[in-house]
C-alpha cells in the first residue's frame, strides 16, 4: 500500500510502532544475530509484543510475529487488526509461514514494516500472501 509517516498515524498505531521497536531489543538470536521485534494491535487497542527466539537444533526457532500472535491467543483474546515488524535488516518483511498465520487469523490485517521511525511501509496481508490458503471441509 505504501509509505506512511509516523506522525500521520493515530495514537494506537504510533504506540504499536514504538512497542515493536522496543521489543527488538529483547530478541534472542544467538545464532543468526538477526534480531526481530513484532507487535500486534488488538481490536481492544491492546498491544502484544513478540521476539524471535533461536534454538541450536534450529527447527524449534520461532519468529517474532508468531510469538506475538500466539502469546496474544494464550490470553484468550482473538481479534487483532495490525502487526508491526522491526528487524535487523532495513525492511524486514514477514516470512511465508508467518504470512499464513497472520492471514488465517486476521485476513484484513495491516502489516507495518519498520525500516526506521522515519521510514515505515504499510501493506495488507492479503497483498503479501496472494491466494492465501484457507482450510475448507471437503
Ligand atoms: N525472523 C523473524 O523473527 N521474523 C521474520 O519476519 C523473519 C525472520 C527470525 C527468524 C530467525 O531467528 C532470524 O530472524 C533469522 O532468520
Amino acid at each position: 500500500m505504501g509509505r506512511v509517516l509516523f506522525h500521520s498515524l493515530g495514537e494506537q498505531e504510533q504506540n504499536l510502532i514504538v512497542k515493536a521497536m522496543e521489543a527488538r531489543e529483547r530478541a534472542y538470536a544467538p545464532i543468526s544475530k538477526f534480531q526481530v521485534g513484532a507487535a500486534i494491535l488488538s481490536d481492544e487497542n491492546e498491544v502484544f509484543t513478540g521476539v524471535n527466539v533461536e534454538i541450536s537444533s534450529f527447527s524449534p526457532t520461532i519468529c517474532a510475529e508468531r510469538n506475538a500472535i500466539f502469546s496474544f491467543y494464550a490470553t484468550g483474546a482473538r481479534n487483532f487488526r495490525a502487526i508491526a515488524i522491526y528487524g535487523t535488516a532495513e525492511g524486514t518483511y514477514p516470512c511465508g509461514v508467518c504470512r499464513q498465520v497472520i492471514y488465517e487469523l486476521s485476513p484484513n490485517c495491516k502489516v507495518f514494516i519498520i525500516y526506521s521511525k522515519d521510514h515505515i511501509e504499510v501493506e495488507s496481508i492479503a497483498d503479501l500472501l496472494p491466494h492465501g490458503f484457507r482450510w475448507e471441509e471437503v
